[in-house]
């Protein structure tokens, strides 16, 4: 991927920052993007001691503004062009649906679908235009079966799910891939807060454990390269088989 730019959304965490690794590992210049400057920059800094080229851009995409804003400060940096986008960044929300507020709902459909819908407004044109480019988006498998308290978050996800098949249509036939991976429970920073709960859950696959987020990361990278040149518009399942049994 040597010459390429990928942005990754929520690069200072998780599975972000396992997707920021590994595509600098094969030779992208990465943009690692998130809230927390300090963070990112460590994110950053061990991608450089690696041998990689990384550099760290603030943003917040609880707002459209800045979500827009974002995708130019990216195509500077990435010296005029982004060539891979990874729509990573995610907030969780959960809960019985009673117990959810409007406020909330604005809240994550506004990180979870909206920014990724901005963010391949303002950067997949340019890449059609160049008549190639890259989009993985991160769905969950909350999105692909009801799960009892999920209903918030893998509504989304489900959007950003269908989003995934009308940009393969949209922007597929100019030479831009467009494609998904829905992990399942992965151990990360974020999901550090459900414990045992996440065991339990993961128990439920086949794999019966949870994931490492570089075992979803790997999935997203395949999508990303050229490996997966003929792949358009796909949803790739990495949650240890639970959304087919
Ligand atoms: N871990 C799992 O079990 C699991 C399962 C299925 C799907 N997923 C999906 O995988 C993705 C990553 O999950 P994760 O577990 O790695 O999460 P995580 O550790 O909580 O990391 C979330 C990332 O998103 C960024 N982010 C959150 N809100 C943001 C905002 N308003 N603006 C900009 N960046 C924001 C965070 O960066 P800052 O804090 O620096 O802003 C962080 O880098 C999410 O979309 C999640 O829904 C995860």
């Amino acid at each position: 991927m040597t010459g390429a730019t990928a942005l990754v959304t929520g690069a200072t965490s998780g599975i972000g920052r396992a997707v920021a690794v590994a595509l600098a590992a094969r030779g992208a210049q990465v943009i690692v993007t998130g809230r927390d400057a300090a963070r990112g920059d460590e994110v950053v800094t061990a991608i450089r001691e690696s041998g990689g080229k990384a550099d760290f851009l603030a943003g917040d995409l609880a707002g459209a503004g800045a979500v827009r804003a974002l995708a130019r400060q990216a195509v500077e940096l990435g010296g005029g062009h982004v060539d891979v986008l990874v729509n990573n960044a995610g907030v969780f929300g959960g809960g019985p649906t009673a117990d959810i507020t409007a406020e909330e709902i604005d809240a994550v459909y506004a990180v979870n679908v909206r920014a990724p819908f901005l963010l391949v407004a303002e950067l997949a044109p340019a890449m059609a235009a160049r008549g190639r480019g890259a989009i993985v988006n991160v769905l969950t498998m909350a999105a692909r079966f009801g799960i009892a308290g999920m209903a918030l978050n893998g509504s989304g996800k489900a959007a950003l799910e269908l989003l995934t098949k009308s940009w393969a249509a949209e922007f597929g036939p100019s030479g831009v891939r467009v494609n998904a991976v829905s992990p399942g429970p992965t151990r990360t920073e974020g999901t550090a807060l459900f414990g045992e709960g996440l065991d339990q859950l993961a128990a439920l696959a086949p794999a019966g454990r949870t994931a490492a987020p570089e075992e979803i990361a790997a999935a997203v990278t395949y999508l990303a390269s050229e490996d997966a040149s003929f792949v358009h518009g796909a949803i790739l399942d990495v949650d240890g088989g639970r959304n087919a049994t």
